[in-house]
Order: C-alpha cells, then structure tokens, then sequence
C-alpha cells in the first residue's frame, strides 16, 4: 500500500505554458505547409499557389520565432524550473542522476520530478536547438525566396538589376534580377535550405520521441505530466526526486 501523501505543486508558470501549446500549434502548421512545399509537384501547386504558400509559412513561422525567442529570454530569470540551470544537462550532478535516472527506470522504479527529470533535460535540449536551427533556417529563407525580412532588403539589393529598385522584385519573377548575382544568392542559399530540410526530419522525430517519454514517464511515475502543461500543476506522491532543498 502507498503510504505517502499526495501533494500538488505549482510546476510550469504561465509563460512556459503559453510558450509550449503555441509552439505546438505553430511548428504543426509549419510543418503541414512545408511537407505541402515539398511535395509541390506531386500535389500539382501552382506557381502562384506554392508562393502563397510559402508566404503563409513565413507568417506563421514569425509567430513561432517571436515565441521562441521570448522563451530563450525567460529562461534567462529565475522562475522556477524554466530557467537554463534546469534545462541544460549540465552542472554538478546532472551525468550521475541521469545515470541514476535510467537505471531506476529499467528497474521500473523511476520516481517523479518536479521540473524535468534528466531525460527530458536532454530532450527539451535537443528540441530547443532544432527549433532554433529551424528559425534561424527559416528566416534566411524568408529572405531568400520572398524578400522578407530580417535579410530579404539586403537580398533584393544584392540581386537587383542595374538601375532596377530592390523594392520592385517580385518573387520568382527573374526578369528585373541580375542573373550573375541571382545565381550566386542561390549558391548562398543552398546550405540553408538542405538544413531547413534536415531539421524538419530530425525535429519530427525529436517530437515523436518528446511524447513517446512523457507517454511513459507518465505511465510510470504519474505527475500528470500533460494536464501540468495546461494548468501548471503536478500531482506527486511522495517526495519528488528534485524536491527544492535537493542538489541539482
Ligand atoms: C519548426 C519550424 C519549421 C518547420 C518544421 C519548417 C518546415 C519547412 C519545410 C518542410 C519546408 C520545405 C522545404 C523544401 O521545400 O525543401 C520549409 C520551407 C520554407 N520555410 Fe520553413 N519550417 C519552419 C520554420 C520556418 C520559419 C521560422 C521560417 C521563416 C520565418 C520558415 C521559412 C521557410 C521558407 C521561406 C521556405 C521555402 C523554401 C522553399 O521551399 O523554397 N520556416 N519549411
């Protein structure tokens, strides 16, 4: 019989929750706009079609990026369990309560944290670093192939025809560019989008991985790791592992 007392704690504060269903929502939709992107042909997308597209993708992918970087920035403070010393896996303890953490899982003996447990440090790690490798792709891109900021004026100036104004390019219209230049901007934008491309695949799977182990770290030490997402409370019993007056 389980003798300890139930308690709930206050877990996710209001940013790290709006943060996590907004970029849910927005790397979905990027994802189902660029998967339509990349297999443009064999969906018969006009040239108009792909180009509102990619619009429409750069849009949303604003949103995801302004998201983003406000979550990079709250880590910086000192909310508990969002900052970057309970995110990174690093610091004094943190190799040997993975080690601990794995081998208690495989005893099916894990017990819960309040913030993440060393797992999913490493997860939200790796996912933070393919989100912002997708951003920083993407915003180039916005440039390359649309002319949208941050880069697209320094683009439309590189590639405009003599006498032409920058501000009348349209894209994938090629008659107001300089061919030399344009060819050159798509030697430059070549390594961008294979990366944009790559990053899409790995943060997938990174994704499906993400919810395969909340899955079963929620199966096996509770917590309520989904609803805690939603209303910023976990529901543990007994002393969880990162209890506040444990190393980290
Ligand atoms: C998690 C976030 C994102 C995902 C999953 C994603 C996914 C994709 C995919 C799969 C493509 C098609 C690639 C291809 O055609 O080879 C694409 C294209 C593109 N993405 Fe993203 N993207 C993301 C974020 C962004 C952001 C933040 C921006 C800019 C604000 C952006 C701008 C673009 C542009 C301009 C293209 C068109 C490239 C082209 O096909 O010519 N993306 N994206």
């Amino acid at each position: 019989m389980n003798t300890f007392e139930c308690r709930e704690y206050r877990v996710w504060d209001r940013v790290v929750r709006v943060f996590h269903w907004l970029n849910l929502l927005t790397v979905l939709c990027l994802a189902a706009i660029g998967l339509a992107l990349l297999n443009g042909k064999a969906l018969g997308l006009s040239a108009d079609g792909k180009l509102l597209l990619k619009t429409l993708h750069v849009w949303i992918g604003y949103a995801f990026a302004a998201n983003l970087l406000m979550r990079l920035v709250w880590a910086c403070g000192e909310s508990p369990h969002a900052g970057w010393r309970d995110l990174l896996p690093a610091g004094p303890v943190f190799w040997a309560r993975l080690v601990r953490y794995l081998q208690a899982l495989r005893r099916r003996a894990s017990r819960p944290y309040l913030g993440h447990n060393p797992a999913g440090r490493l997860m939200v790690t790796l996912l933070l670093a393919l989100l912002l490798g997708q951003g920083f792709t993407g915003l180039v891109l916005a440039g390359t192939d649309i002319y949208y900021p941050p880069l697209g004026g320094w683009i439309a100036h590189w590639v405009a025809a003599p006498g032409v104004d920058p501000a009348q390019l349209v894209p994938g219209d090629r008659t107001l560019v300089d061919a030399v230049a344009y060819a050159d901007m798509r030697r430059f934008r070549e390594p961008f989008i294979t990366a944009h491309e790559i990053g899409f695949y790995l943060l997938m799977l990174a994704a499906a991985l993400h919810v395969a182990g909340v899955a079963m770290a929620e199966l096996r030490e509770g917590g309520g790791l989904v609803s805690a997402m939603i209303t910023g409370r976990k529901r543990i019993s007994g002393p969880p592992e990162d209890a506040p007056d444990t190393k980290r």
